[in-house]
């Protein structure tokens, strides 16, 4: 790519930030009409909600934006081809991205996309597929060369199926073939496939894996997402809700970039809302089977105790450990006898228990919805933690970049 195609390049951001929305809203409807079967790999629900569109074009514009110096972008990129990998993304099919984005340029923008534009774009789209090709292969080779994994899609069985709440039910899976399944990082997650019948297609989703690692089953644990009019109820989740025992879905085998550090001896700090309290759930269960044991404290933030997942099993932990502090929050304390254990009324406020979770060398693992995590990174910051000690992970598209 030469310098004058980066100016061009460069002059034109602007242009394709305001039209953002149109143009991958045209992007998709384009690439789907030609490549239908890609709609079993796009997730459905966020085509429908608007988010994964976003998420591709910030991605495309942010390389733009640093297209002196791509490699700033690493680690954005990692956590996409991560993604990716657990999706089963293919190198040809960036050929089938690249032919339909530069096209929707041309046909949205109109005349003002000059040929040479549309060839500077091209050249930008595919230095950046490149870039993204490469890590994937090596993510690729890395994950077939670990005992027990496997590239793609692999049938399970859902041998069992525990309510944990009123909204949440745990899935604990076994490999059709019997054989052994790979280890995998407490805070990662795996990709399921399942068929919807209301759209006639396969769709995928991402679960975080809910326990420490055992050699015999992965265990998800899935909020039954119920749609508040106008909005649908969540296609995958209900269908998953409507499973059986000896049920069969594909996964991919574990992936994802927020998970703790296997030897590290920092004391963790794990803070979630809703659902979000499923990887810190692997992450506690696996400290407590390592020999480090840290110190931990978990915050957690939910509606009321009726949908408090796991509440039994982290107070029994509580009660053996001495290692783990827990801070609830219920939106609506509706039971007195709840306030012996630590129970406060309202949203999570980390001020209310800043002493007892600024550590020193504590890392801080933080998941929930966007604003939920946004919140709770921005208290972190006023209260002197360094953003290095932060990770988070987002429950769809990863569209906050906060550090
Ligand atoms: C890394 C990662 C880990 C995750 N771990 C977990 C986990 O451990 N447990 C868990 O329960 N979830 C987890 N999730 C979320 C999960 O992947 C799904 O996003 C979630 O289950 C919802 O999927 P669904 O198919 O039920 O909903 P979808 O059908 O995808 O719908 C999602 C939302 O979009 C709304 N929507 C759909 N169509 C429209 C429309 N036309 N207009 C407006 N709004 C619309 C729906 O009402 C719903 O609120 C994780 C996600 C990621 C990325
Ligand atoms: C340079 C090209 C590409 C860029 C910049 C890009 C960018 C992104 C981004 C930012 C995400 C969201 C990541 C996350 O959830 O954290 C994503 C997810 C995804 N990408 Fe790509 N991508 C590219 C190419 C491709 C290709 C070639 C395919 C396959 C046809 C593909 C399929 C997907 C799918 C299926 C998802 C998940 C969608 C969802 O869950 O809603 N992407 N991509």
């Amino acid at each position: 790519m030469n310098t004058y195609q980066k100016e061009l390049i460069k002059a034109t951001i602007p242009i394709l930030r305001e039209s953002g929305e149109v143009l991958t809203n045209y992007f998709y409807a384009r690439m789907f009409k030609a490549h239908p079967e890609l709609r079993n790999m796009f997730n459905m629900g966020n085509q429908a909600n608007g988010r994964q569109k976003s998420a591709l074009a910030n991605a495309v514009l942010a390389y733009a934006e640093n297209i002196e110096n791509p490699s700033v972008l690493i680690s954005v990129l990692k956590g996409i081809g991560t993604k990716h990998r657990s999706l089963n993304i293919q190198p040809e099919q960036y050929k089938i991205v690249g032919t339909h984005l530069i096209a929707s340029i041309g046909e949205v923008v109109g005349e003002a996309a000059t040929q040479e534009i549309l060839d500077a774009w091209t050249a930008a789209f595919y230095q950046l597929a490149e870039i993204m090709i490469n890590l994937e292969k090596e993510m690729y080779q890395e994950n077939k060369a670990k005992s027990g994994s496997w590239n793609g899609w692999r049938k399970f069985v859902i041998k069992k199926i525990i309510q944990e709440s009123t909204e949440i039910k745990s899935f604990y899976l076994y490999p059709e073939d019997g054989k052994e399944i790979t280890e995998y990082h407490a805070g990662q997650f795996i990709s399921i496939q399942v068929f919807v019948p209301e759209l006639d297609l396969l769709q995928p989703r991402q679960y975080s894996l809910s326990s420490a690692f055992n050699p015999e089953y992965y265990r998800i644990s899935v909020k039954k997402e119920t749609g508040i009019a106008p909005n649908p109820s969540g296609m995958v989740s209900n269908t998953l809700h409507s499973k059986s025992e000896g049920d069969v879905v594909s996964i991919s085998s574990p992936a994802g970039i927020f998970h703790l550090e296997k030897d590290s001896k920092n004391p963790l700090v794990l803070i979630s809302g809703g659902v979000g309290l499923t990887p810190m759930l692997s992450m506690l269960e696996t400290n407590l089977n390592s020999i480090q044991n840290k110190k931990t404290i978990w915050i957690h933030g939910c509606r009321n105790e009726s949908v408090h997942a796991f509440k039994n099993q982290i107070m029994e932990i509580k009660k053996d450990a001495g290692h783990l502090e827990t801070f609830t929050f219920y939106d609506t304390v509706e039971n007195d006898d709840e306030t012996s254990n630590q129970i406060i009324q309202g949203r999570v406020d980390l001020h209310k228990c800043k002493d007892a979770i600024l550590l020193e060398e504590a890392k801080f693992y933080i998941c929930g919805p966007e604003m939920f995590i946004k919140a709770q990174y921005e208290t972190l910051i006023n209260l002197n933690v360094s953003e290095k000690n932060i990770f988070y992970e987002e429950f769809g598209p990863q569209l906050i970049n906060l550090n």
